[in-house]
């Protein structure tokens, strides 16, 4: 009656492909254990020093646990204890992570009787109350792993596993407060047909480079034409640190989802350190307190790790 899952980091965006490209990391991760009670209801509470809101209405797992509770016709409930390993507001999808955690750990107490797609409907719910808006590219790879392509939302989610050779992420995150909802209100609300066309090329482009395996396409086509120029002054080293990093050997990267992290893909785990570090030399300069993290893409997304 009690289920341990682990559900990972993501990046989204990857560059070019604002609100539908996404990728899962194997860590950090958060931790989401779920009781289930006959008592109707949804107790939540966090064994991390956040101060986030433990009322279900407000907290992205217990709004996400709202949604498939709807579906769910037995008078149950859940207990809920939240260890997030991944620190809100930096940009890798901590509210993505905790929401897909929460409904994986529950799909498990009801004999997995939702598809992962389901999940995603209501994990959505939570991260709507995160951000403001409904959209599910921090979502999908969490859930799925891998690399993802959130084709469509509406009339029916349509979400696409992507193939891609193996890489090595370089995440740098300056301890600046990036809210995902004003980093939303800078952005353009129509774009010049020009640069919609250089921005769907390349997001082509990446797709086709990861799909061949083809290093220099996908360096090519990370760049974000649209998006990352109208969030780059909330962003202080944001430029400097992709200089650096490419000096370094990365591939390409750009603004982890709303910022304030900065990814860097790499083809080895030694040229990903060193992209790191450089990222990272960046921030000490500027005097702002940072974290790096280096790993693989994650091929998993949340997994159970026990039930008991
Ligand atoms: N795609 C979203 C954005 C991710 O860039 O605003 C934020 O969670």
């Amino acid at each position: 009656m009690t289920v341990l899952v682990h559900s990972p980091a993501t990046l989204s965006n990857l560059g070019c492909g604002f609100d539908v490209l996404g990728l899962a990391l194997e860590a950090p991760y958060d931790a989401i254990r779920l009781h289930r009670t006959d008592e109707p209801g949804i107790r939540i509470q966090h064994l991390d020093s956040y101060n986030l809101p433990t009322d279900p209405a407000h907290n992205v797992a217990g709004v996400a646990l709202q949604a498939l509770l709807r579906q769910v016709p037995e008078q149950i409930g859940f207990d809920v204890e939240i260890t997030k390993g991944i620190k809100p507001g930096s940009g890798v999808g901590s509210s993505a992570a905790s929401a897909v955690g929460a409904v994986v750990a529950a799909n498990a107490l009801l004999g997995h009787r939702f598809s992962k797609m389901q999940l995603v409907d209501f994990a959505m719910e939570g991260e709507a109350v995160a951000s403001g808006a409904r959209h599910a590219d921090n979502i999908a790879p969490a859930m799925f792993g891998g690399f993802t392509l959130v084709r469509a939302l509406e009339p029916t989610l349509d979400i696409v596993a992507l193939a891609a050779p193996p890489l090595w992420v370089a995440v740098v995150h300056p301890q600046i407060e990036v809210k995902t909802s004003d980093a939303r209100k800078v952005l353009p609300t129509a774009v010049p047909l020009g640069l919609a066309v250089r921005q769907w090329a390349n997001v082509a482009g990446l797709v086709a480079g990861f799909t061949t395996a083809d290093y220099e396409l996908i360096g090519r086509s990370l760049d974000d034409y649209i998006v990352e120029p109208a969030r780059l002054p909330l962003i202080p080293g944001l430029a400097e640190a992709r200089v650096r990093a490419l000096a370094a050997g990365a591939i390409g990267g750009g603004i982890s989802g709303s910022g304030p992290s900065i990814f860097m893909l790499n083809k080895t785990e030694a040229t990903a350190q060193a992209v790191g570090d450089a990222m990272g030399s960046v921030f000490t300069e500027l005097g702002i307190a940072f974290n790096v993290y280096v790993g693989p893409v994650g091929t998993e997304g949340a997994r159970v790790i026990h039930e008991l």
